[in-house]
């Protein structure tokens, strides 16, 4: 598979038009199709204007800029995506309008083109369930932003030939990827195990024992370059609270995937985050956080029960409060790859590199597991169930099975 073979992306979104970016910067002619004319130009615009940046940096020749501009053609139908040879689709996240694109698609491309979806929360079974030939159908799922992120899980379904999950691997290392094969279950492996980053923040901040810039704080200090309250101001509390939902949702309802009523609110009351300017912090025009004084920040606790008097888990010295935080989020990640792993939803190898290469983690999970042990981890869970009595704690049996040995 070789630079020739035309793409086509579908859908000139935040990440179509990033995948675009990334086949047309690996020498491909790229074909953009969305049903809004409108967005294709918008994409095709920013483009240029990031090539631009490239060049001024000097990281791009002009000549390669424009080479990169030049390989992205415009579609305004559907039929113009006729000579691709490989179709990935990033539209809106909806199972019966997929599944309806690549209906239509199997009518227009050639009999051996590859389909491709980036869905984030969809089995990728299931957008293929209506093809007639389901065995060409992989996911392909990037991350945001696409050009900057290099992990790209390739994600085989049910029906997907072996053959085009080895080919769609190589070809995204040709591509100057990570890729990683991952089973298709819900959250895939980044979406699923990267979830107690955000909920056990939240409950954290919820029992009270500590404010949101703490937590921010105390899990910058082990090297993550953002807090989980930073972060989804960034990802977007609307966004990161429908992974979230779709995630518990698809485990059937699972406990440990429980979603939040702080989270809940924060989207009831349009406190998306970074992009409408207020989430969990507030945000000045240039992007950065306003210290708030003022009651009514979240950040600064309206409820005036972060670190009460009464706390049930810790005494409120800071030292120990961090400590308890960095203790709960990471015992509770570590659990979560060790079952990733335990699932087969994919290696050890894999689970750590997803984590370090889409979410920027600062050590793969089941690496830092090792540092303290298993066993360290196994004892901070099994002390969380015994007081908290919730199955949402449960160590998975890998853990168990890492202590033991
Ligand atoms: N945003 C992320 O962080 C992220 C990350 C990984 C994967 N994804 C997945 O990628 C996909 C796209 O997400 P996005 O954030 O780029 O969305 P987006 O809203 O930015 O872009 C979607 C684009 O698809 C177009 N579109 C909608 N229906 C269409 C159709 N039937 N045919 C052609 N074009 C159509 C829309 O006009 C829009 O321009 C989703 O499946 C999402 O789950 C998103």
């Amino acid at each position: 598979m070789d630079s020739s073979m035309k793409i086509a992306v579908i859908g000139a979104g935040t990440m179509g038009s990033g995948i675009a970016q990334v086949a047309a910067q690996a020498g491909h002619n790229v074909v953009l199709f969305d049903t809004r004319r409108e967005a294709v130009d918008k994409a095709l615009a920013g483009l240029r204007k990031t090539l631009d940046k490239l060049v001024e940096k000097g990281k791009l020749t002009t000549e390669q800029a424009d080479g990169i501009h030049g390989r992205i053609t415009p579609a305004s139908d559907l039929k113009e995506l006729a000579g691709s040879g490989l179709v990935i689709e990033a539209i809106i996240e909806d199972l019966v309008i997929k599944q309806k694109l690549f209906a239509e698609l199997e009518g227009i491309v050639a009999t051996d083109a590859i389909l491709a979806t980036n869905t984030s929360s969809l089995s990728v079974t299931a957008i293929a369930g209506k093809l007639k030939h389901p065995e060409r159908m992989v996911g392909l799922h990037f991350f945001n932003p696409a050009p900057l992120l290099p992990l790209v899980e390739v994600v085989p379904g049910l029906a997907t030939d072996a053959a085009l999950t080895t080919r769609m691997m190589a070809l995204m290392q040709a591509w100057g990827k990570v890729p990683v094969v991952c089973k298709d279950t819900p959250g895939f492996i980044v979406n699923r195990v990267a979830r107690p980053f955000y909920g056990e923040a939240i409950r954290i901040y919820e029992e009270g024992i500590a404010d949101m810039p703490t937590i921010d704080a105390a899990m910058k200090s082990v090297g993550f370059k953002m807090g989980p309250f930073e972060l989804m101001d960034l990802i977007g509390n609307d966004i990161n609270f429908t992974v979230t939902k779709t995630v518990w949702e698809a485990f059937f309802y699972d406990p440990r995937y429980k979603p939040s009523f702080t989270q809940q609110r924060q989207v009831e009351s349009g406190r998306l985050g970074r992009k409408s300017g207020r989430g969990y912090y507030q945000y000045d025009a240039s992007g950065a956080i306003v210290p708030q004084t003022s009651a009514g920040s979240l950040a600064e606790d309206p409820a005036g029960h972060a670190q009460a008097a009464g706390s049930l888990r810790t005494s409120g010295d800071p030292a120990e409060v961090s400590n308890v935080i960095i203790e709960r989020i990471l015992a509770m990640l570590i659990n979560e790859a060790a079952d990733a792993l335990f699932w087969q939803v994919a290696s050890a190898k894999d689970i750590d590199l997803a984590m370090t290469k889409g979410v920027n983690y600062p050590k793969g999970l089941l690496a830092w597991a090792e540092e303290k042990g298993a066993a360290h981890w196994l004892r901070v869970l099994e002390r969380l169930q015994a007081t908290y009595g919730e199955d949402r704690y449960r160590p998975s049996p890998l853990l168990r099975r890492m202590a033991a040995h």
